[in-house]
């Protein structure tokens, strides 16, 4: 059949980011989300921006949707995102109460959310976006501060896990592919938690890239990541033609440059143990459904035009998938 559907030809978890509007009111976006993955990411309606309201009540509407989208044609939903720093609802950040009570906010929150979606998810990003963007240190956040840097991620695991321990519970972080002090905190932080006993399931790589990626760059990550032998998850792949973010000025080179860079991200993730490749999720459907547009309308990073129809970067995709 043509083209190809994804979950098809891939040996591992295919994945895209959604939203519960389009996949009801959209019959192209919601197509092609049924067709090509074996699992779906909210996009930003299971994250605590959405679920946590202002009086602390939590709301699963959109998140449900999802769900049941998935339920209906046999795919899993994935978590994302638990503890994120840049998700900081006034309910919480109100909460300047005893620690004891912010820690019990902190901690029904995830059995709310993880324990509502058992048996649908099969995994989650439990904590999100850990290192900052230059110095490869922690970030500080309401999180850390209230319960204490790496305590709060240590505590999110345990709770998730108590709470769902059939699925792996991830770390999740971007730039990894360009920034080496970035990957270097990264890695200083998967083996603390993993001396520490916590349940660490497995490593989120965003995977957040451009036209520009420099050969070899995503091999290199890859086999960094891989050493620690947990799953690996490449949890929201674009690659933007927009040169400010990287990628060569020309645009017809950027093009074929995308395709190319399709093809070796796709080509160092099947090179990975089968045991290690947990997914590659899309972060997005067409070009128009994508984060990027909305910051660069000149850009065009995923897999199908405005119009869902397969670009040059799903057949070197698809390609890859089927010459191994
Ligand atoms: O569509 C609704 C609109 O109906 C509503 O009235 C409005 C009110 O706020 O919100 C709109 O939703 C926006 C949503 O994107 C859909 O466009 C949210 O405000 C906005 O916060 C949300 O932004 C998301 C962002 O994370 C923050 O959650 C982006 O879609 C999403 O692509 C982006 O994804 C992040 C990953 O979670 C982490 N890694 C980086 C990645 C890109 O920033």
């Amino acid at each position: 059949d043509n083209p190809p559907a994804l979950k098809s030809i891939a040996p591992f978890g295919m994945g895209a980011a959604v939203q519960a509007g389009p996949l009801r009111d959209d019959p192209v976006f919601a197509a092609l989300a049924a067709r090509h993955y074996t699992q779906l990411t909210p996009e930003w309606e299971l994250k605590m921006e959405y679920v946590v309201q202002p009086d602390g009540r939590f709301q699963f509407d959109r998140a449900d949707a999802i769900a049941a989208f998935c339920r209906a044609h046999g795919q899993k939903l994935w978590g994302h995102t638990l503890v994120w720093y840049a998700n900081i609802p006034d309910a919480f950040a109100r909460l300047d109460e005893s620690r004891a009570s912010f820690g019990q906010a902190f901690d029904n929150y995830i059995t709310a959310t993880v324990g509502r979606y058992r048996g649908i998810a099969n995994g989650w990003d439990v904590i999100n976006e850990p290192i900052t963007d230059e110095g490869g240190r922690l970030r500080d956040c309401l999180w850390s501060q209230k319960l204490g840097q790496v305590d709060y991620m240590r505590r999110a695991l345990d709770v998730a896990h108590a709470t769902d321990p059939s699925v792996p519970l991830l770390i999740n972080d971007y730039d990894l592919e360009t920034k080496p002090a970035k990957l270097a905190a990264y890695m200083r932080l998967v083996e603390t938690l993993l001396k520490a006993g916590a349940p660490l399931g497995g490593l989120g790589c965003q995977t957040h890239i451009s036209a520009g990626l420099p050969e070899g760059a995503m091999h290199r990550t890859l086999e960094a990541l891989a050493s620690f032998g947990l799953p690996i998850h490449l949890s929201e792949l674009d690659v933007s033609l927009v040169p400010g973010r990287g990628a060569p000025a020309n645009r017809p080179v950027a093009v074929a440059r995308q395709a190319q860079v399709y093809h070796e991200v796709v080509e160092a993730f099947v090179g990975l143990p089968p045991q290690q490749r947990l997914a590659l999720t899309m972060w997005g459907l067409r070009d128009s459904d994508s984060w990027l547009k909305r910051e660069d309308a000149s850009d065009a990073p995923l897999l199908f035009d405005d119009a869902g129809a397969p670009k040059p970067a799903f057949a070197a995709v698809a390609g890859t998938l089927q010459g191994r």
